[in-house]
């Protein structure tokens, strides 16, 4: 597939899209200032089976605590790891579907898999893990090419 370019100016803070790039459904989100610190809880951490991805091979531009070239913006591949259902984006926990000790993230609502913002899965759920990242670069300030 050909590269695809995203215009971010138009996804605003704690909103998510999805586009797809060679069939696959790519996640997008503009992450708050309060996501980006939750990331960084010694709690949150301390409950990844992964924090450092080193199971699953990445870009090198997302080897840090935020998984990505801009802290704000995570690029994931939105396929879970576990057996290829869609996780779904629930940046605050769900009041009506509490979860314990999840501060929101991605649910995947096949098997119960959990993974924070920046796709890393917790401990105790089937996903074996973290959510890729794929091959993305900026253009510009506000554009985002993947592949
Ligand atoms: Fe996601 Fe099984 S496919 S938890």
């Amino acid at each position: 597939g050909a590269p695809i370019d995203i215009d971010l100016s138009k996804v605003a803070s704690g909103q998510q899209i999805v586009v797809l790039w060679r069939g696959a459904p790519m996640l997008i989100v503009n992450r708050t200032p309060q996501a980006l610190k939750t990331l960084q809880s010694p709690d949150l951490v301390s409950r990844l089976s992964d924090p450092k991805s080193s199971v699953h091979q990445q870009p090198p531009y997302a080897e840090n605590w935020h998984r990505s070239i801009k802290p704000e913006y995570a690029v994931l591949v939105g396929i879970c790891t576990h057996l290829g259902c869609l996780p779904l984006y629930k940046p605050n926990p769900d009041p009506s579907e509490p979860v314990p000790d999840w501060p929101g993230g991605y649910f995947c609502p096949c098997h119960g898999s959990k993974y924070d913002l920046a796709g890393r899965v917790y401990t105790s759920v089937p996903a074996p893990y973290n959510l890729p990242v794929p091959p993305y670069r900026f253009v510009n300030d506000t554009t985002l090419r993947i592949g």
